[in-house]
């Protein structure tokens, strides 16, 4: 059915250069046309790949309204997600929407809505997740050999790794780094143990360092109104619960080792930044065997030479291609998008938020 894949990219800054350098490289695989609100940088890009073929624009909805498109591939800052993606799910296009999902629950309620409406694909960019090492913490637990997991610690972050840009301003990127790094561990352990359903969310986040001229450069920092860290305790259906925290900036030198821990054994997963797929070291497996505490070590897969960002959009292309289920589906990154939002929520309020099913009930249901 489809091949030559059209793509269309909307948002043409940091990602979309990632994006270009990986779908040139694909075979019967063509960029037609892109949208920058800044017209100017979408041509900047375009000229610097010598794609001067690629139709640009300024209005993404006249580019989507104009020009045959397969796949739109959405790169805006993250307050633009969900506006975008329902447009193009409205026109019936198959969509890539960057990570996180989006910034608020009701904003995942409703690209859903129109994933459903439209009956085209779509996947969220969670690259880690074709990962080998990434992979092999969801074979460990499905192979049982952790019994029933009632507990996780995960999260991550830096010492100090403050971005700039679009990322410290609400007003594009919604949320901080609770979205921004928050969503691949999340993903990371909630993917392996087939994403329960959260019930409830006591979350806590500061700002400490993104604001203070010590930390950040002194303009950004008298712009910076998002978190520049935040901590959880998640309660999942299945009786599990996750102690999580988050930091693009602390003083300390990691947020320590991933837990797994179940009834039959417990799995540490050393230290990550899952976001680009790293793991600085075996996972380990603990549990006891004929009377005796055992650990074993589970070998670290050897990476092939090929990029995540690639296998990723790859993924969505061959799933289109193919008319195969969506490679990174919208039902789990609801999950996770709804406990971001939650843990802003619960951080604002001060108190632990119960969250409510009604509608998403009646999605998942629908
Ligand atoms: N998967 C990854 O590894 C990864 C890495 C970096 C960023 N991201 C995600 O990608 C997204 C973009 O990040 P970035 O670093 O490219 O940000 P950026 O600010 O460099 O680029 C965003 C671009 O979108 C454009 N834009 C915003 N709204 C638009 C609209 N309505 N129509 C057309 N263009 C619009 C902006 O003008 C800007 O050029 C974020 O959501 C971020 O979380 C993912």
């Amino acid at each position: 059915m489809y091949n030559l894949v059209k793509v269309g990219i909307i948002g043409m800054g940091g990602i979309a250069e990632s994006y270009i350098r990986n779908l040139i490289q694909m075979e019967n695989v063509e960029i037609v046309s892109a949208a920058d609100i800044c017209f100017q940088k979408a041509k900047n890009l375009v000229n610097k790949y010598n794609l001067n073929y690629v139709k640009l624009y300024e209005d993404y909805k006249k580019m989507i309204d104009e020009v045959k498109i397969d796949l739109v591939c959405i790169c805006t800052y993250n307050t633009q997600h969900a506006e975008c993606a329902i447009y193009a799910l409205n026109k019936k296009l198959n969509v890539l929407l960057e990570k996180p999902m989006c910034v608020t629950t009701n904003e995942a309620i409703d690209i859903i809505k129109a994933e459903k409406k439209s009956g085209k694909l779509f996947a969220v960019g969670m690259q880690p997740r074709f990962d080998e090492n990434m992979k092999m913490i969801k074979k460990v637990i499905e192979s049982g050999e952790l019994g029933k997991v009632y507990y996780i610690q995960t999260g991550g972050g830096c010492r100090r790794d403050i971005p700039n840009g679009t990322f410290i301003d609400k007003k594009t990127a919604g949320i901080g780094v609770t979205g921004d790094l928050g969503c691949y561990p999340l993903d990371m352990v909630l993917h392996a143990i087939n994403y329960p359903k959260p019930l409830t969310v006591s979350g806590f986040k500061s700002s400490y360092f993104g604001t203070n001229k010590i930390y950040n450069n002194l303009n950004d920092a008298l712009r910076f109104n998002v978190e520049d860290f935040s901590a959880a305790f998640i309660r999942l259906e299945g009786d599990i619960v996750i102690d999580f925290r988050i930091s693009w900036a602390m003083h300390m030198d990691s947020m320590g080792d991933t837990i797994i821990l179940g009834t039959k054994g417990g799995l540490r997963i050393p230290s990550t930044k899952c976001w680009n797929g790293s793991i600085s070291g075996p996972l380990k497996i603990y549990k006891d065997k004929e009377g005796q505490q055992i650990e074993v070590e589970v070998p670290m897969c050897v990476k092939d030479n090929v990029r995540l960002s690639y296998k990723k959009i790859k993924a969505v292309v061959e799933a289109i291609r193919n008319s195969d289920s969506s490679p990174i589906p919208s039902y789990e990154m609801l999950y996770n998008q709804v406990i971001i939002d939650n843990i802003i929520k619960s951080a604002e309020q001060g108190s632990e938020v119960k969250i409510d099913f009604s509608e998403i009930n009646e999605l998942v249901n629908s």
